[in-house]
């Protein structure tokens, strides 16, 4: 049964409440990811002796919706506050018309919000800019009775995106962190249907990139006594919320990752496709000249095999990645250009990367794909090898070499490439 009324707040506490908006409908947010029963724009009032606080807003399509809500439970001349979590247009959209409705709100924001909010608030050039503070982990804000605590969490998943914890009911409104696309009136996730795959969904492709800094935001949260987190999209999750912490642990840490971690070795993962077997044999002397390389481990995968999106784990655990493609119509073969579209998920920044492949007549793909994994900012230490059809004896040890030289770099054995500045003209 649904819990959310068109014209009125939902209590989440007494003087907390979700002020957001519901968008059933929506089948695509922002251009590249379904949202297979819409997704919803989380907002909230909390209430305290001294002055009321507003936590985001929503998308400027469904203001009418979020100031409905907001003057079920607050007036505007009560608003002292308006936290902005992150300032991406689905939870600032009704932010210009909010600030003017409630002149006398002071604004607080992350330091790298500033340029943002100045930015947001451009087109409105005849509105006043609003007063604002900066804030990061460490300040506060008395409320009267009600304390909000704000946590630095960059680049979950922008620069400017931060936490704001009420210390006195144990709710984090998280942004989108622990959020997800899943819209449904029932609100709370004791309530809602099964939202897992949109949890996981969502950490995927908007979190993912970001690994290191999910970590770091866990360091912060896990040692508060969490009792709800309020995130901005989908589901209020106040039913075992810690879980949800948790999960992103999980998703956060490469099991791969782990077990070649402990035992002190670092991995290569070779990639291939071949028409005729040609690629397949230099891809094959690739791995066998890597393993020569002591603490390397080396995976190699025929993409013929199938869909690639399952090979994003194992990219963003591995330290190097080899991609080897014949030449067809002067580009690479496509499943090597949907591997490495995929990519975008995934940070793979600093990895080490290597091309190769065979040809029969004039051999782009090496090339192509060299100039792809530069643009992903892989390190490419060893120039790409192209061979002309079949590969002779010679040929393959050069394979074996390139695979042995890009397993030293992996293990921080091998000498920065030397440059050639002749070559260069
Ligand atoms: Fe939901 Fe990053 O905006």
């Amino acid at each position: 049964m649904s819990i959310v009324h068109p014209d009125q707040a939902v209590e989440l506490a007494p003087g907390v409440h979700w002020i957001g908006a519901l968008d059933p409908h929506l089948r695509r947010f922002d251009i590249i990811l379904s949202t297979a029963n819409g997704t919803s724009y989380n907002a909230y009032l909390v209430r305290g002796e001294q002055g009321v606080a507003v936590i985001d807003t929503v998308k400027e399509a469904f203001a009418d919706d979020f100031f409905r809500r907001l003057e079920s439970v607050a007036r505007y001349d009560e608003i002292t506050t308006i936290v902005l979590n992150h300032l991406e247009p689905d939870h600032s959209g009704a932010l210009p018309e909010l600030l003017r409705r409630a002149p006398n709100a002071r604004v607080y924001l992350s330091s790298r919000a500033q340029m943002m909010l100045k930015a947001l608030l451009k087109p409105s050039s005849n509105q006043a800019p609003p007063d604002y503070t900066p804030v990061t982990t460490g300040d506060t804000i008395d409320l009267g009775g009600r304390t909000l605590a704000f946590f630095h969490t960059p680049y979950l998943h922008w620069p400017d995106t931060q936490c704001t914890w009420l210390v006195e009911e144990g709710m984090l409104f998280s942004g989108d962190v622990f959020g997800c696309h899943y819209c449904d009136p029932r609100l709370f996730n004791d309530r809602v249907g099964d939202f897992r795959f949109s949890f996981e969904y969502y950490y995927a492709h908007i979190m993912r990139p970001f690994r290191a800094h999910v970590l770091d935001a866990l360091e912060l949260l896990e040692p508060l006594d969490i009792r709800l987190i309020a995130p901005a999209h989908g589901p209020i999750l106040r039913h075992h919320p810690r879980d949800y912490l948790a999960r992103y642990r999980e998703m956060a840490t490469p099991r791969l990752a782990l077990d070649t971690e402990a035992a002190g070795e670092k991995t290569l993962a070779v990639f291939y496709l071949s028409a005729y077997g040609n690629t397949r044999s230099m891809a094959e002397a690739i791995a066998i000249g890597a393993e020569r390389i002591a603490g390397v481990r080396v995976s190699l995968f025929d993409l013929e095999g199938g869909d690639t999106a399952h090979f994003t784990d194992l990219i963003e655990a591995a330290d190097g990645l080899a991609f080897g493609s014949p030449t067809l119509n002067g580009d690479a073969a496509p499943p090597i250009w949907a591997l490495l579209s995929s990519l975008t998920t995934v940070n793979v920044k600093g990895k080490f990367g290597a091309a190769f492949g065979s040809y029969g007549w004039s051999g782009e793909a090496v090339r192509l794909i060299e100039d792809r994994l530069r643009g992903l900012k892989l390190r490419v230490p060893v120039e790409g090898l192209r061979l002309k059809l079949a590969p002779d004896a010679s040929e393959l040890d050069a394979c074996r070499t390139l695979g042995e030289t890009l397993a030293r770099h992996l293990v921080g054995e091998a000498m920065p490439r030397e440059v050639d500045l002749a070559s260069l003209s």
